[in-house]
């Protein structure tokens, strides 16, 4: 029944499409920008650092409701909440299950956000991304002593019947360490896959070379022909080779609300060429293809990122 009604939900969706092209399908809420780690690829950890954060740095409850009621009139119907660190966010006594579950009530068919894990994990979503920089060493290195563990500890005390994916940058520091990490995630049975991103400047220093891109696209595609479960499409994955997505980006799909209340499609770092020129998302190259109506890219990824309700126990890894 859960999934007819998803299914009528995204049917009418691109139909809708059809008519009003710049219909969105997703909405993400960058809900604050405050964060208890300061990993080194992140620009919000070098502006917390530098002191350099907007003044309007976190949203509240009612300009976040605000946002999703008119996200979803226009068309959206997957909603995303970001940071900072989404598990940290309140306003008086509203936290993230809050803001979760009023947009399901809107009637968003999948809910998700992501984390660094170190915290109280949220299960009042369909999906959890579970940011994953590497094994142990790595990890720690990029993101702060203990946290791999910490994630670790709160990932085998969850219980949730949602999507658990585990979400790598991959960046200079980790670049030889892509198959322990798809590793860790096979053999974790809190995880059911792994996204892998490249790194997206600013911070330039990570930035992988075009050799780089491509040894670790050929590295990924291999291990998904394996049988790790790599939740990257086929294609979406091709794509991760092209680096300048400037002229690419589906900015239409996805809309952005920021912080201090403004809103930016496609993604937040538009407004910085250099971002673009260098764009690392998967979730970019997955959305245009959507965009497109490929088939084959839309069964990829439509039972974590698409649907809700009970999907454990899928995975026969
Ligand atoms: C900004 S964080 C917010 C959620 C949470 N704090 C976390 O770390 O998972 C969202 C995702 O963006 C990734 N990220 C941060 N800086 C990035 C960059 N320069 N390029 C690509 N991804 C980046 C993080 O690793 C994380 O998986
Ligand atoms: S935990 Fe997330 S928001 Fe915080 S510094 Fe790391 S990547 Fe940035």
């Amino acid at each position: 029944m859960g999934n007819l009604k998803e299914f009528s939900g995204y049917a009418g969706w691109w139909l809708g499409s059809k008519i009003d092209r710049d219909r969105p399908l997703v909405t993400t809420m960058m809900i604050h920008l405050n964060c208890n780690l300061r990993c080194r690829h992140c620009d919000i950890a070098r502006q917390l650092d530098a002191g350099t954060l907007p003044p309007k740095n976190s949203l509240t409850y009612d300009e976040i409701c605000e946002d999703l009621r008119t996200r979803y009139k226009q068309g959206a119907r997957i909603a995303y909440f970001e940071g900072g660190e989404p598990t940290m966010w309140s306003d008086g006594e509203r936290r993230l299950e809050d803001l979760i579950t009023f947009a399901k009530s809107l009637g968003y068919l999948n809910t998700g956000y992501t984390t660094n894990g170190t915290g109280r994990i949220c299960t009042a979503s369909d999906t959890i991304s579970v940011s994953l920089d590497g094994p142990r060493d790595v990890h720690d290195a990029i993101r702060q002593e203990g946290v791999f563990d910490t994630l670790m500890n709160n990932l085998a005390s969850l219980e949730f019947d949602g999507s658990v994916f585990a979400n790598m940058v991959v960046q200079k520091t980790n670049i030889d360490h892509i198959r322990e990490t798809a590793e860790i995630v096979r053999q974790n049975p809190r995880m059911d896959g792994i996204v892998f991103n490249f790194i997206t400047p600013p911070p330039a220093d990570q930035a992988l070379s075009p050799d780089e891109r491509r040894r670790a696209v050929e590295e990924i595609s291999a291990l998904k022909d394996e049988g790790f479960p790599i939740l990257n499409s086929r294609k979406g994955l091709r794509d991760l080779l092209v680096e300048d997505w400037t002229d690419s980006c589906p900015i239409d799909l996805t809309v952005f609300t920021l912080p201090d209340g403004s809103h930016a499609k496609g993604c937040p770092m538009r407004s910085n060429p250099e971002s673009c020129r260098h764009c690392g998302f998967a979730a970019a190259r997955e959305y245009r293809l959507v965009k497109r109506g490929d088939p084959r890219t839309i069964l990829e990824l439509a039972p974590t990122f698409a649907l809700s309700g009970k999907k454990r126990g899928q995975r026969t890894v």
